[in-house]
Parts: C-alpha cells; sequence; structure tokens
C-alpha cells in the first residue's frame, strides 16, 4: 500500500538525499536519429550476464526510439560536462546539434569525453510506476583515456563535486 500522506514534493525531496552519478543515456531510431537524455536513475543489475538498468519517464521523447531500436548507451558524465547534462536534461530537436558522438556497437551514440560508454541492448522492458524499466545487457563498455577525471555528481537537486579524501 502506499503512503497517502507522502507529498510529490517530500519524495523528491529524498530522492535528492540519494547522492547519484549522471550519465546521458543515448540510443536511435530505426532511421538513424540520434536521442537522449540526461539520468540518474540508472544502475547496474546483474553481473552474469552483465546487465543495466535504466528508469525512462513515460513522457520521454526518447523511450519511443529506445523502444524501437531495443539499444541505448549509459555515457557516465565527467564534471567537465555539465553544460551537456543541462542541454539533455530539456527536450527539443538538435540536442545533439555540435555534439561530439558516433554510433557504437549497438548504433546508439558513443559520446565524446564521457568516464564510461556501457552500451546495451534491451532484453526486457518493465513497467514501474509512471516510467518505464529498461533492462539492458552489455555488448561493450569504453572507458575514458583520462581515468583520473571526476564524475559528475548529483545531490540534494544539485550537481555536487566528489569530496576529496
Ligand atoms: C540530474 C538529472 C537526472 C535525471 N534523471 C532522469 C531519469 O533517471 N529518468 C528520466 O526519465 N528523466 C530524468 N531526468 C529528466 C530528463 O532528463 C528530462 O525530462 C528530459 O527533458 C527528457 O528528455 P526527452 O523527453 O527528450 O527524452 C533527469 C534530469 C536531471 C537534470
Amino acid at each position: 500500500m502506499s503512503d497517502s500522506s507522502l507529498t510529490s514534493e517530500q519524495f523528491r525531496r529524498a530522492c535528492g538525499q540519494w547522492a547519484t552519478g549522471v550519465s546521458i543515456v543515448t540510443t536511435v531510431d530505426k532511421a538513424g536519429k540520434p536521442y537522449g537524455l540526461t539520468m540518474n536513475a540508472v544502475t547496474s543489475l546483474s553481473l552474469n550476464p552483465p546487465m543495466f538498468i535504466a528508469c525512462v519517464d513515460n513522457n520521454s521523447d526518447t523511450l519511443g526510439p529506445m523502444r524501437e531500436s531495443q539499444v541505448y548507451c549509459i555515457n557516465v558524465l565527467t564534471s567537465a560536462q555539465q553544460d551537456l547534462s543541462n542541454r539533455f536534461a530539456k527536450k527539443g530537436d538538435g540536442k545533439f546539434d555540435g555534439v561530439d558522438f558516433a554510433p557504437g556497437v549497438t548504433g546508439a551514440p558513443v559520446l565524446g569525453g564521457a568516464l564510461l560508454a556501457i552500451e546495451c541492448a534491451v532484453t526486457a522492458v518493465l513497467p514501474g510506476g509512471d516510467h518505464q524499466i529498461m533492462c539492458g545487457e552489455v555488448r561493450r563498455i569504453v572507458a575514458n583515456d583520462a581515468p583520473d577525471a571526476a564524475p559528475l555528481l548529483y545531490f540534494g537537486g544539485r550537481y555536487a563535486a566528489v569530496a576529496k579524501p
């Protein structure tokens, strides 16, 4: 049973206490047009086979093409890619204009300069409230050439820096 006293605002604020990385999840439609959105509801799922999940809002314009092509790429962002994160957190055409990217092994765009590109083939789509849980088997992982690049983090509704030990 859900908590009927919990407001959306309270739920959002609570979710904000879960510190995450930030990624741009990309896909491509059958005609080869790239799509993508900024996401933090992404996590590893299984070791054998290697799998990730990405939880995509039913209102996302990237969801349809992802369901169509059955592929996606999780581009894990560095702290230098905050502008890119903001760009892909909005709707609209032209998100890829001027962006350094190339199709990966699945055809989904791999973004230049990302910390990691996790290229997946969709194996199941599960309903999850107002989102769809896109389960993907990993086809390839491409790591950044600069392994000590800092990740872009998200905490309390804003970008955050990695605390130095
Ligand atoms: C830090 C951050 C994390 C986000 N995480 C998600 C997410 O996990 N799932 C999701 O569907 N939208 C998420 N969003 C919102 C989408 O990026 C936003 O709704 C975007 O406009 C969707 O674009 P599209 O409709 O072109 O796919 C996030 C936004 C930000 C700024």
